[in-house]
């Protein structure tokens, strides 16, 4: 397949390198452009990248470019279809999400700044945390239309929650179908009544006192794997997560999937970024697709909204 298009990834730490690797090595786009702050630190990782190659038998290009404070170095991101925001603080054992919000907030608004400076017609994928509320802050501080900022949680929680189910009963994961909704945060609303095992519904595997103890787990997924590490948090599992999220982007695929998108009218919910199933393409979010849910899910898709637009409308002055 011919390759086409630019992707950028903004903040080469871990998650961003990762994500930056993902997409390189899916040799679908032209160019995959990762960028940092700290001078050095993307054109080192570029350039790793970039001697993989022969190994493993990608021609996608890695250009790695430094900024500065007042977007220098930003040109090299012109043009991109995508950008992936990975910049920003991750959590620390003990810290929720939420105790990113004030310095992530500057980082993100600033580094949106320049995507729209930049690369004006890019779809934008969001992954600093807090999740739900800078996406929220990247859409004000570009202007974007909202279909063209979405957040990626849902696609890691849901893979979180495949991986506990296929754990629990020794299945192959790829027999494992399972979905989460709502906030990257404590009103994730993971969604039992789709959760099949070879299209065999998970209540019929499991006790329902299993299901919600693998639903828990899910929701402290992510602190899971902090707590382990002690410095900084996961990005295997998210990266693979972004990347296949620009991906659907670049291939125009209409791949639906979970991820935060901004809701208005689905399921009687009003005007917020919201993780629900959403159809990707090259405009960003196509449309989103409603699924049927149990009243109990219902409920907690209600309250995660609640929760989240609360939290949304704070980001404007942050
Ligand atoms: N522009 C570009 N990069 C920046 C900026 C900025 N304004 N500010 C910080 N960065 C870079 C840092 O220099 C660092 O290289 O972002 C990178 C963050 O990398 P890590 O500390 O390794 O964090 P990571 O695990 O990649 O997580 C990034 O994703 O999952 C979320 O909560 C996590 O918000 C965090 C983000």
């Amino acid at each position: 397949m011919a390759r086409k298009g630019k992707a950028t990834v903004v903040g080469a730490g871990f998650y961003g390198s990762t994500t930056a690797m993902r997409l390189a090595e899916y040799d679908v786009f032209e160019t995959v452009v990762l960028t940092d702050i700290i001078e050095g630190k993307p054109e080192g990782l570029a350039l790793d990248m970039n001697q993989s190659r022969p190994i493993e038998g990608f021609e996608t290009k890695v250009i790695g470019q430094s900024t500065g404070p007042n977007g220098e170095g930003y040109e090299a991101i012109a043009g991109s279809d995508v950008v992936v925001i990975t910049a920003g603080l991750p959590r620390k054992p003990g810290m929720s999400r939420m105790d990113l919000i004030e310095t992530n907030a500057k980082i993100v608004r600033g580094v949106a700044e320049q995507v729209a400076k930049h690369a004006p017609d890019a779809v934008i994928i969001v992954v600093s945390n807090p999740l739900d509320e800078m996406t929220a802050l990247t859409q004000l501080a570009t202007g974007f239309p909202k279909q063209r900022v979405i957040g990626q949680a849902g696609m890691l929680d849901t893979a979180r929650f495949s991986h506990f189910v296929a754990e629990t009963l020794g299945v192959p994961v790829g027999s494992v179908r399972t979905l989460t909704l709502g906030s990257h945060g404590d009103t994730m609303v993971p969604v039992p009544s789709r959760c099949t095992v070879d299209g065999k519904p998970l209540s019929e595997l499991l006790p329902a006192d299993t299901i919600e103890e693998l639903v828990v787990r899910t929701r402290n997924g992510g602190a899971e794997v902090v707590a382990l590490l002690k410095t900084g948090s996961a990005y295997y599992a998210p990266s693979a997560a972004a990347a296949r999220m620009a991906k659907a982007v670049i291939e125009d695929s209409g791949a639906v999937m979970p991820v935060c998108a901004w809701v208005d009218g689905e399921y009687g919910i009003e005007g917020v970024y919201l993780g629900v199933e959403a159809e990707i393409g090259k405009g960003g979010v196509r449309r989103v697709v409603e699924t049927a849910l149990t009243d109990t899910e219902k409920a907690g898709l209600l309250e995660a909204a609640v929760a989240v637009r609360a939290k949304q409308a704070d980001v404007k002055d942050l």
